[in-house]
């Protein structure tokens, strides 16, 4: 009898603990942060805006909102508060934190997908992973994917030539997803799905169809309930699509992992091309990150890294390497086509390197001469960020400059797209500007397409590279213009930047 009062006593000390303490002083923090009125209305909050307002509308009145309230803006609904920031110094505090590195809930509608892969995970788990993937992204294996980018580029071109011919206008992102799928494709899991010739394969419909679930349970706040979800008949269909794409990644990995073992058997004591500790560097052919992967496998045993693992990752590769390149370079084409001026002083550039010659492929020689498209390429990631939005939940309180605290717990989204049209940070934010990145004058945290910090993106650099072989073989053989202006073009704030009207061009021959 003693033993339960004193158990009851301690639940109840628990109970009021979380509500009279913790709750309170989590409110009590969150209330200094102002709440855009008009996006709001009682016992609800922010819940109908969302639902009611038009997706193509929603980045301008969520930048609206950093413009009236300031850098971080709290929003609440019957489902939990979560804060906006919208300002380069109050993200510098998370991007920089070494601890705050866990997603937010946002991120749990890919999940079925790509399971804990590098993107999800969090924890030692992450720290591990990061560190066994770092080394695939080494100089010397993204060098080796030069001739893929080129490959694949060069047919685009060619693709590319009948739209040319017809003067037809058309969206020009259609043909650089497809080649960034091939892309990726041949590199993240070095096999071939040809999507710039078969365009509705299962495995690209799949790819397609889960981005555009995953999109329409995160606008369904009632989606947001697992057993509301799984009663669903939205539910019933991603459990087809995940058969097709797990279904194809494990039967490529064990095909790929079949051949690797063979050749290992075959040739035991294959020399390291390279001295260093690096695993990835102890074969002569060229490998896709599967094939990395399985190498760590081979060496370091299944406990380390299961098929399931592998398969994650390379999910993982899949997802992140494609949606996010084809949106910058399409968006980079189109932006190109806005300004001729700007495309001219590309077309100069590309001219000084490779002469007339059209069709001599791209060396990563090439790519250190492209500085001017480089920063092409970076003023439209600025206006056109890929990723518009990135979310964590906080395991520490986040203590900002003005004294105001981000409590431990919440959820934070990091508003992106408005972080790059802070006029502080570049003058006349909305002008297509590359000149303004020689300057190199803005503050670090201002420009974060790649995010920023331990959780910043690990690809970039083959971004980069993949994205200057793309831009530069159309623009050798093609002028563009764009065939809408860019005031008219209704961006969606998805998981990925889109443009609703799509991105129409025309080409014409050089
Ligand atoms: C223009 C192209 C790209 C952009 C703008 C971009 C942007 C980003 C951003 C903003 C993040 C952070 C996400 C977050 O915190 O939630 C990220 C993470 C990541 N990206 Fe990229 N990305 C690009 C290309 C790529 C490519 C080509 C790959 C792989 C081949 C890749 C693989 C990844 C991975 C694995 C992560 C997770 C890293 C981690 O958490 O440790 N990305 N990317």
């Amino acid at each position: 009898m003693f033993d339960q009062t004193w158990f009851y006593a301690l639940v109840a000390g628990v109970i009021f603990y979380f509500v009279f303490f913790y709750k309170s002083r989590t409110n009590r923090l969150l209330a200094k942060f102002p709440t855009p009125a008009e996006g709001h209305v009682p016992l609800l909050g922010i819940m109908p805006f969302f639902l009611r307002t038009p997706r193509n509308e929603l980045l301008g009145y969520m930048s609206s909102w950093g413009d009236f309230y300031g850098s971080v803006v709290r929003l609440w609904s019957p489902f939990g508060t979560a804060l906006m920031v919208s300002e380069a110094k109050a993200a510098e505090k998370l991007f920089n934190s070494q601890t705050n590195i866990t997603k937010g809930n946002d991120y749990d509608w890919v999940r079925p997908w790509l399971g804990d892969g590098l993107l999800m995970s969090t924890g030692e788990k992450w720290g591990h992973r990061r560190k066994m993937l770092t080394p695939a992204f080494h100089f010397k294996i993204l060098e080796d994917f030069m001739q893929v980018f080129n490959a694949e580029s060069q047919k685009m071109v060619k693709i590319l030539k009948k739209e040319c011919q017809s003067g037809n206008t058309f969206d020009i992102h259609h043909f650089v997803t497809r080649c960034a799928l091939d892309i990726i494709c041949e590199t993240a899991m070095g096999t071939s799905i040809n999507a710039q010739d078969v365009h509705d394969s299962d495995y690209i419909k799949a790819i397609n169809e889960f981005g555009r679930l995953a999109q329409d349970r995160s606008f369904r706040p009632w989606l947001h309930f697992e057993i509301l979800w799984k009663l669903s008949s939205l539910y019933k269909k991603q459990k087809a699509i995940l058969k097709t794409l797990h279904g194809f990644t494990n039967k490529v990995i064990a095909e790929r992992k079949a051949a690797f073992l063979s050749e290992k058997k075959a040739k035991p004591s294959e020399k390291s091309v390279d001295d260093s500790e690096n695993v990835y560097f102890k074969t002569k052919r060229r490998l896709a990150f599967l094939d990395l992967l399985l190498e760590v496998q081979a060496e370091k045993g299944e406990q380390e890294l299961s098929d399931v693992d592998i398969r994650e990752e390379t999910d993982t590769f899949m997802f992140e390497g494609h949606d996010t390149t084809s949106s910058n370079v399409s968006f980079t084409l189109y932006a190109l086509g806005c300004y001729p001026q700007i495309q001219a002083k590309v077309h100069d550039e590309l001219d000084s390197i490779f002469g007339d010659d059209k069709n001599r492929p791209v060396t990563s020689e090439d790519l250190t001469r492209m500085k001017y498209l480089e920063i092409v390429i970076k003023e439209s990631l600025r206006i056109y960020p890929s990723v518009p939005f990135i979310q964590r939940t906080l395991s520490t309180d986040i203590p900002l400059d003005d004294g105001r605290i981000m409590p431990k717990g919440l959820t934070v989204g990091i508003f992106i797209y408005k972080i790059h049209r802070d006029a502080m940070a570049f003058t006349d934010p909305e002008e297509f500007r590359p000149e303004r990145f020689l300057a190199g004058s803005h503050d670090a945290f201002a420009f974060v397409p790649f995010s920023a910090g331990p959780r910043n993106c690990i690809g970039q650099k083959f971004a980069m590279m993949e994205e200057k072989v793309m831009i530069s073989t159309i623009l050798r053989s093609y002028n563009v213009k764009a065939m809408t202006p860019p005031k008219e073009l209704k961006l969606l704030s998805e998981m990925i930047l889109r443009s609703e009207n799509g991105l129409p061009v025309q080409l014409t021959a050089r």
